[in-house]
């Protein structure tokens, strides 16, 4: 019989809520897409790519003027020296980057340190490359870093340690001062580091986004891991890139080269094209914040739940302790079948021990009638969730 490699894996929880929600015909704030329509210029400059011949492989490494043109961007941004050729790796989507990554660095035994809630592959992808999980809770309600206890969970075993900012689920962010924490719990250890930086423009409130990449020392040891998925409104595109040093990012390569090796050839020129012409993807952050406080202020106006104020991604926490002693769970699936709205419950982030704040997760990148509609449907909810 087949020993499965990942005996605790099932179905995930956002593909079971999208199809709940469907079922019930509910308004999918759950799971992270937008339900707006991405740039017209960028679709309409990957159709002429692929009219142009943009149908054969292009190197494993990634199509160098798209290279070119995230060196660009990332240097001004960061004020870092990432070199096209050796520094930057085009993937299908961060989290094959972060896959790669994992799959470059863990051997068997090696311990991760993982903070929770925590995006839902991380913890698989160790665990299939035979590593150790160490999970460490972000602190509620802020779902900041505790580094005392980073510090007391590093030992001779540590090989890498996974960050994520703006944070998913919690919008949470990472500041400098998490940074020279980190910079000194690493310092003379041989620990690797993944940045999970896929919703690096999607900050608010001017707060600005740490990237690792600002950190030379850091970055040094560092796999920094994006999407465009994120950045251009595509999420189904899937594509990303992975920054790293030259030594790292031909570990990574190694592992590219025999799962994927080649990119969709289309959007990588379509992208880069679009990239060379047009640089007002970096404000997307101001659009958003939009639906953001819109969100804010039908939640507030309309039903009963607590803001768990976040500074980044697409998604919002919401707290109902005060009103209800359902769990995460229950609540999520009376949202759905009452009235009409799908969420996602923060306790499906962490893997190990349970953990039920009462706390669901809602996106709001979506058009305002969306935001609109699931406010009006969750008026006088209350008296149905407790
Ligand atoms: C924290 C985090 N990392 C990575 C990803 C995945 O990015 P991609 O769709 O490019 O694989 C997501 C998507 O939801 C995410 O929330």
């Amino acid at each position: 019989m087949l020993q499965s490699k990942l005996p605790n894996v099932g179905i995930n929880i956002f593909s079971r809520i999208s199809k709940l929600a469907n079922e019930h015909q509910a308004i999918n704030l759950g799971q992270g897409f937008p339900d707006y329509n991405m740039n017209p210029q960028l679709a309409q400059y990957v159709n002429e790519a692929m009219q142009k011949g943009f149908n054969q492989y292009l190197p494993m490494e990634g199509y160098l003027p798209l290279r070119n043109a995230i060196a660009d961007k990332v240097n001004k941004a960061y004020g870092c020296n990432v070199q096209p050729t050796t520094n930057i790796t085009i993937t299908p989507g961060g989290t094959y980057a972060i896959y790669c990554a994992i799959t470059a660095v863990i051997q068997t035994g090696d311990e991760v340190i993982v903070f929770e809630p925590a995006y839902d592959s991380y913890i698989p992808n160790i665990e299939l490359n035979g590593g150790k999980v160490v999970p460490i809770k972000l602190e509620h309600p802020t779902y900041a870093i505790n580094w005392e206890q980073v510090a007391a969970a590093v030992n001779t075993r540590t090989k890498l340690i996974i960050i994520n900012t703006p944070h998913n689920p919690s919008g949470s962010i990472l500041s400098a001062h998490d940074m020279q924490q980190l910079d000194k719990i690493i310092a003379g250890k041989d620990i690797y580091i993944i940045s999970d930086e896929v919703y690096e423009h999607l900050i608010f409130d001017d707060h600005v986004h740490e990237s690792v990449l600002r950190y030379p020392r850091l970055a040094s040891r560092a796999f920094v891991c994006f999407s465009f998925g994120k950045l251009f409104d595509c999420t189904g595109w899937k594509i990303g890139y992975c920054i790293a040093p030259e030594i790292l990012s031909a570990e990574l390569r190694k592992i590219h080269q025999y799962n994927c090796f080649s990119v969709n050839s289309a959007m990588q020129a379509g992208i880069a094209h679009f990239m060379q012409h047009n640089n007002t993807y970096t404000q997307i952050n101001i659009e958003l914040q939009k639906k953001r406080d819109l969100l804010r202020q039908l939640i507030k106006d309309n039903t009963p739940f607590k803001l768990l104020p976040g500074k980044g991604t697409y998604f919002e926490l919401y707290s109902y302790a005060h009103f209800s002693q359902l769990t995460e769970i229950e609540m999520v699936h009376a949202l759905i079948k009452n009235c009409g709205v799908a969420a996602i419950p923060v306790s499906a982030f962490y893997s190990h021990a349970p953990v039920d704040n009462k706390v669901i997760r809602l996106c709001f990148a979506k058009k305002e009638e969306t935001l609109q509609e699931a406010a009006q449907r969750l008026k006088g909810c209350e008296s149905i969730l407790k």
